[in-house]
């Protein structure tokens, strides 16, 4: 349709409107020559970048050992339910492929109900009564913050509630942090702050570096569960190889977080910014409700009859 012309509205894949950081994007010039195939687990500096990102921004410690690149954390979600065999509660509004990856690897989906009242958040009292009604199952949650389709997140009491919870029942958590850093005001929190040994960080490139494109997602898990990362590599070994090597070498500039990515986050989230509140006051003037993002780039909003 857009070949022949025709104006199309995509609201599928969520799309940065920015360009990839120039220092990012010359760093993939630079590497366009490298041709091998890289570890399973991913190039080596890349992965002591994302560990050292972790360790700055979180304070959370990851090894090197338990970093796995892959790419997309869309692919990397999928082949961690492979691998754990485990029930999957989770919040609802959700981003729309993790109910359809469980679908398709026969794991179970139990959606734990969220309110309008409460910005569509999870309360940490829904997970209890979830975890005290289904007693005999290990239960992977993923919980996604900031949230697509929302924008909202939870503050740091509200992460310590849900961690508490997930610690008593034995709940891995895997936070999809792929929005974190485009928080307006560049507060996200990660729940592995409050929680360590049981949550499994998934993030990546795709949203906060304008490279949906380039393919290239990150887990980070806990030595508590390195099993998974080896598990996760022994799939990764029979399926995708590794990610495109120029890609991952080009990853590590913009993992440094240096003065100018950190100048180029500031003015992304000042226009997302900008546009939410725009969005949402002129949504308002026509009585639909709307969260009023605390990030991201989607919009929520709720159309009553
Ligand atoms: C909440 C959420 N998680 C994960 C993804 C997928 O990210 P990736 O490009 O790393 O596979 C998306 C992309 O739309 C998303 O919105």
């Amino acid at each position: 349709m857009i070949a022949q012309g025709k104006k199309v509205y995509k609201l599928g894949l969520g799309q940065s409107p920015f360009p990839v950081p120039t220092p990012v994007a010359e760093a993939l010039k630079k590497y366009a020559h490298i041709k091998d195939y890289l570890p399973v687990k991913g190039l080596y500096e890349l992965r002591e970048a994302v560990k050292k990102y972790y360790q700055k921004s979180q304070g959370v410690e990851f090894e090197v050992e338990n970093i796995i690149i892959g790419p997309g954390s869309k692919e990397l979600m999928f082949i961690s339910q492979l691998v754990m065999y485990s029930e999957l509660p989770l919040p609802s509004p959700s981003w729309v492929s993790y109910a359809p990856q469980a679908k398709i690897l026969g794991r179970k989906v139990s959606w734990l109900e969220t309110k309008k009242e409460y910005d569509w958040l999870l309360g940490s009292e829904v997970l209890e009564h979830y975890c005290k009604s289904n007693p005999n199952t290990s239960k992977v949650m993923i919980l996604n913050y900031l949230n697509n389709p929302t924008g909202k997140t939870y503050n740091e009491e509200q992460l310590k509630e849900i961690a508490e919870v997930a610690k008593k029942y034995g709940v891995i958590v895997i936070p999809d942090e792929i929005y974190g850093e485009l928080h307006h005001e560049g507060e996200h929190v990660s729940i592995a702050k409050f929680y360590p040994e049981g949550t499994i960080i998934s993030s990546g490139l795709s949203k906060w570096c304008g490279a949906g494109g380039w393919r290239l997602g990150t887990f980070a898990i806990p030595k508590e569960c390195s099993w998974l990362a080896d598990k996760m590599a022994s799939v990764a070994s029979e399926t995708f190889t590794s990610v495109s090597a120029p890609i991952q070498y080009a990853s590590i500039r913009a993992f440094e977080f240096d003065d100018e990515i950190m100048d180029y986050l500031r003015r992304s989230r000042k226009i997302l910014k900008t546009l939410s509140s725009y969005i949402y006051d002129n949504f308002k003037n026509v009585c639909i409700e709307t969260p009023l993002a605390d990030g991201t780039f989607t919009i929520y909003p709720i159309f009553q009859i």
